[in-house]
C-alpha cells in the first residue's frame, strides 16, 4: 500500500508516475511535522532494524549510524566521512523484526538530510524542504516493498546487450591511434571486447558536440571501422557549454536564452574543463529538447552510445565568485602569514569549486516559474539524461541507445543508468561498490556500475584482478581510469591469460545477467539484492554486508581485501559453490548452511548456486571478440537441484524495442542427471 502526503507548494520531479491521491491522515509510520525550516521526519529504531536503501552513498548497505546528505556533489574523495556523492536517491526502506517493515520517499530535488543514527543511535530523523511530496510504502516482505516503489517510479532503463560486454576506458586516449592500440591490446591477447571510450580527449578545447579533426581524422569513417572491428565507441557529454564566438552550440543557446541565468536575467558564467562556461537550462522543456538534439549530430555518425558527466552540475569557479576570491587574495599580505591567514586563504582557494554559494547563485526558468538552482538541484544531471533519453526516442526510435550519468535522482532510472563516479584505486573502495549496488538497484538504477580497477590513483593488478571478479557480475562493467594514473587496461599487467580467463568468464555468464536484468526491468525486481530479502526469516543474513544475491540463481562473495587468500562466506541455506580458474574450469562443491572459510586464488572467480535453481554458462569459442560471438544454442546448464531445477531464460535481439513478451519467455526444466555443471 502506498501513500502520499503533500506539503507545500511541491515541484513536479517526474519521479513518480503512478496517479496516488494524497493523504489526509496523520502518518502513523514516522511522526511528520512541518515547521518554517521545513519537513521533519521522525522515528526511533528498535534495535534490530535495518535501513536499506540511498542509492549512491558512503558506507555500508545498512545505513544505520551516519548521516547522509541527498546533495548531488563532485567530490572525487569518496571516503565514509563524507556525506554526499553524486546523486540524490531518497528512498528507504526501514527494515523490522516484530512489525511490518515499511519504505519512505521524500520527492524533494533541494537538499535533504537523514541522520540514521548519527546524532542519537536509535533515532532516525529526516529533513527536506517545505515543499515535497512524501510517499510511505507498506508490504509484507522487503521485496514486495521494493517492487511496490518500483512501481511507483516506473520501469527502468533498458540498454542495449552490446553494453552488457567488457568495455575499456580511460581519461587519456588523446587520438584514433590510441583508442586503436586500446582495441589491439585486448584482441591481440584474445581479450573480448564490447565497447570502447571517448572521454573529453576527443572533443575540439572541450565543447560538447564537436571532435578535434587533428586527434580524430574523419571520425564517421574511425566509428566504422571501430565498429567492423566489433567495437562501439561511447563518447561522453559534458554539462557545461563552452562560451566561444563562433561555436554555433554557445551561440544558439544564448540567442535562445537556454541558458541559466544570475539573479539579473544575465547568463550565468561557471567555469569547467573548456573554461569559463554556460549551464543549459535542464529544467526547462525547450532548452532540454534543444540539448537533446544535439546528440544526434554524433548518432548520425555512427554514435550509440553515450556517458553525461559533470552534471551535478560541477563548476570548478564561477566568474562571480572567482573576481570576489582573486580580489580578497590580492589584498592579502604574503609576509609571514600566521596560522589564520593561511588556512584562511587555503579556504577561499579550496572553496572556489562547487561552492554552495553558487549554487543560489543562478536560476532555471522551469517554463515559465523562475526558480533558484539550489531548490532543484539534485535534478540537474537527472534532467540532462532526461533531454538526451527523450531526444533519442526521436532520433533513433526503435534501437536502445546506451547512456548513462554520473549526476541522479529517483526518476533518471528511467532514462538511463549510472556510474558511481571518480573512485580510486582502493580496495575499500572495491567493498564500496558491492554495497552501493543493491541500494542503487532499490532506487531503480540497475544499469550500473563503478569504473573497475578504480578512477584515482595506481591500480594494482591484483585489485583490479579482484575488482574485475565481482565486475564480471555488474550490469555495466567497464575499466576506466584517470588521467596521469598507471596504465589500467587489463594487458598492460602480468598474467594476462588470466586477466583473459576473468573477462571470458563475464562472457560466459552474460545470458544469465541479461536475461536477470530484464526480469528485474519487466517486474520491477532488484538485480542485486541483500541477503535479507531472499531470506527474511534469517536471523544473520541482515547482517552481511559483502555479500551479494545477483539475480534469482546465485550469491556472490567477492574477495576485496589486499593479499587475501580466501575470505568468510555465509551461507544461510545449502548452496553450491563454483569454483571458476576459466570458463572451462569448474569445479563445484555443495555447502552446508552456515559460515565458512573459503580459500578463493587472485585468478579464481567463485559464486553460489542456490538450492533448486540453476543458469545457463555460454561456451565460448576460442576466438570470440565481443558479444555477438555468443551462440544461443551452446549453452551448458550450472545447477544445484535436488531432484529438477527450472530457470525462465529472457533473451531477445539485444539492439531493438521489440522485447519478447512474457508469454514467450523460455522455461528451461532439467532433472539433476541432466544438469551439466553440478556435484
Ligand atoms: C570526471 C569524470 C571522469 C572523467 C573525467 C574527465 O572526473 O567523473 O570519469 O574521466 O571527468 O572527463
Amino acid at each position: 500500500m502506498i501513500k502520499k502526503y503533500v506539503f507545500g507548494q511541491p515541484l513536479e520531479t517526474g519521479a513518480a508516475v503512478l496517479e496516488i491521491p494524497a493523504s489526509t491522515d496523520t502518518c502513523s509510520l514516522m511522526r511528520l511535522t512541518q515547521s518554517e525550516e521545513g519537513v521533519s521526519l521522525f522515528y526511533r529504531m528498535e534495535k534490530e532494524d535495518v535501513l536499506y536503501g540511498l542509492g549512491e552513498q558512503v558506507r555500508g548497505i545498512n545505513k544505520r549510524g551516519f548521516s547522509y546528505i541527498s546533495d548531488a556533489t563532485d567530490d572525487p574523495i569518496h571516503t565514509e566521512g563524507k556525506h554526499s556523492l553524486y546523486g540524490g536517491h531518497n528512498f528507504l526502506i526501514i527494515s523490522r523484526r516484530h512489525k511490518p517493515s515499511f519504505g519512505i520517499f521524500i520527492d524533494n530535488p533541494g537538499k535533504t538530510v537523514f541522520d540514521a543514527g548519527e546524532s542519537k543511535l536509535d533515532e532516525l530523523r529526516i529533513q527536506t524542504g517545505c515543499d515535497c511530496v512524501i510517499y510511505t510504502v507498506e508490504g509484507e516482505s522487503l521485496k514486495e516493498i521494493a517492487k511496490q516503489f518500483r512501481e511507483l517510479i516506473g520501469q527502468s532503463y533498458i540498454a542495449p546487450k552490446w553494453a552488457f560486454g567488457y568495455q575499456q576506458s580511460r581519461w587519456g586516449y588523446e587520438s584514433a591511434d590510441d583508442v586503436r592500440e586500446a582495441v589491439s591490446g585486448h584482441h591481440g591477447h584474445g581479450i573480448p571486447l564490447d565497447a570502447v571510450y571517448l572521454d573529453i580527449d576527443y572533443m575540439e578545447r572541450y565543447k560538447d558536440f564537436t571532435v578535434d579533426k587533428e586527434k580524430f581524422p574523419d571520425f564517421p569513417e574511425f566509428v566504422s571501422e571501430m565498429k567492423e572491428r566489433g567495437v562501439h565507441l561511447v563518447p561522453i557529454i559534458d554539462a557545461g557549454v563552452k562560451i566561444e564566438e563562433g561555436y554555433p552550440v554557445y551561440e544558439e543557446g544564448v540567442r535562445e536564452n537556454y541558458f541559466c541565468k544570475d539573479e539579473n536575467g544575465n547568463d550565468f558564467v561557471a567555469a569547467v574543463w573548456p573554461g569559463k562556461s554556460l549551464l543549459p537550462d535542464m529544467l526547462n522543456s525547450k532548452a532540454r529538447e534543444w540539448f537533446g538534439s544535439k546528440y544526434k549530430w554524433l548518432m548520425d555518425q555512427g554514435i550509440d552510445g553515450f556517458w553525461n558527466d559533470m552534471n551535478e552540475p560541477a563548476i570548478f569557479y564561477s566568474e562571480v565568485h572567482l573576481k570576489k576570491v582573486m580580489d580578497e587574495v590580492i589584498s592579502m599580505k604574503d609576509e609571514n602569514m600566521g596560522l589564520h591567514e593561511f588556512f584562511h586563504l587555503k579556504g577561499l582557494v579550496e572553496g572556489l569549486s562547487n561552492n554552495p554559494e553558487d549554487y543560489r547563485r543562478f536560476y532555471h526558468n522551469m517554463d515559465g516559474v523562475k526558480i533558484r538552482h539550489d531548490k532543484v538541484h539534485n535534478l540537474y544531471g537527472c534532467y540532462m539524461t532526461k533531454a538526451a533519453g527523450e531526444a533519442f526516442d526521436k532520433i533513433a526510435p526503435d534501437k536502445r541507445t546506451l547512456l548513462f550519468s554520473r549526476s541522479s535522482y529517483i526518476g533518471m532510472h528511467r532514462y538511463g543508468g549510472i556510474w558511481t563516479g571518480d573512485n580510486a584505486s582502493w580496495w575499500n573502495h572495491l567493498l564500496l561498490s558491492i554495497q552501493q549496488m543493491p541500494s542503487l538497484n532499490l532506487c531503480g538504477i540497475l544499469y550500473a556500475g563503478s569504473d573497475i580497477g578504480g578512477f584515482g590513483c595506481d591500480a594494482t593488478q591484483d585489485l583490479l584482478m579482484r575488482w574485475l571478479e565481482f565486475g564480471i557480475f555488474t550490469p555495466l562493467m567497464r575499466n576506466h581510469a584517470a588521467a596521469g594514473t598507471r596504465p589500467q587496461e587489463v594487458y598492460q599487467f602480468e598474467n594476462i591469460p588470466d586477466f583473459r580467463n576473468i573477462i571470458r568468464i563475464r562472457y560466459g555468464l552474460l545470458p544469465y545477467i541479461y536475461s536477470e536484468y530484464m526480469k528485474a526491468v519487466f517486474d520491477h525486481e532488484m538485480y542485486f539484492r541483500p541477503l535479507a530479502f531472499d531470506y527474511p526469516f534469517d536471523a544473520h543474513a541482515p547482517y552481511v554486508e559483502d555479500q551479494l544475491l545477483a539475480g534469482e540463481s546465485i550469491m556472490i562473495a567477492p574477495v576485496y581485501r589486499q593479499n587475501a587468500s580466501g575470505r568468510y562466506v555465509y551461507l544461510p541455506e545449502e548452496m553450491m559453490m563454483v569454483r571458476m580458474k576459466s570458463l572451462e574450469e569448474k569445479h563445484c562443491e555443495v555447502l552446508k548452511a552456515g559460515h565458512h572459510y573459503v580459500d578463493i586464488a587472485l585468478n579464481e572467480t567463485v559464486f553460489f548456486v542456490k538450492k533448486n535453481h540453476m543458469l545457463p554458462l555460454a561456451v565460448l569459442d576460442d576466438d570470440i571478440r565481443n558479444i555477438s560471438g555468443i551462440d544461443k544454442n551452446r549453452y551448458e546448464w550450472v545447477g544445484f537441484a535436488e531432484d529438477k531445477a527450472e530457470y525462465v531464460l529472457y533473451d531477445d535481439d539485444g539492439m531493438s524495442k521489440n522485447y519478447t513478451p512474457k508469454e514467450q519467455w523460455t522455461k528451461v526444466t532439467r532433472s539433476v542427471n541432466e544438469l551439466d555443471v553440478t556435484v
